[in-house]
């Protein structure tokens, strides 16, 4: 079981990877058109990989906080909501990118500091 939580960190830690690329490639995007596609991507294997994780801590024997997962699992709601309203809407206001680029960068600071 233990290689599956580390599988699951594995992939749970190139899903950030994907979210903070997909940050620096959209900084060079205009205005125009649908947000990038790697926002929906990386909010979707952030989620899976992030609920299993959770779901699987009394098979894996691991010891999460559950207020701060909770938390997460809020800011990737709006992050996710975001990317989706902007790309069914086919536009991506100024904004956009910088909120969600912090948004992951506080996700990320959640699950560094917050023990
Ligand atoms: C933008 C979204 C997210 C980002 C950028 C992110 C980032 C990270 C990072 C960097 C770690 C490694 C921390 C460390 O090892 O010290 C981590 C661990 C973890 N994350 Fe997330 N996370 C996100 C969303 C979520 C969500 C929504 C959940 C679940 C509801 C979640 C559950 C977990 C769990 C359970 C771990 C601990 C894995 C372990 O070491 O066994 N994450 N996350």
């Amino acid at each position: 079981m233990e290689f599956v939580r580390l599988l699951l960190v594995f992939l749970h830690l190139l899903g950030m990877a994907v979210l903070i690329g997909t940050f620096l490639v959209q900084r060079r995007a205009t205005g125009d058109g649908p947000p990038n596609a790697g926002w929906l991507h990386g909010a979707g294997l952030q989620l899976v990989t992030g609920l299993a994780l959770q779901l699987l801590a009394p098979v894996t024997d691991a010891d999460y906080n559950h207020m701060k997962l909770g938390i997460k699992l809020l800011v990737l709601v709006v992050i996710a909501g975001l990317a989706l309203a902007y790309t069914l809407r086919k536009t991506t206001p100024r904004w956009l990118n910088p909120t969600l680029g912090g948004l992951v960068v506080v996700n990320v600071g959640l699950a560094v500091f917050w023990t």
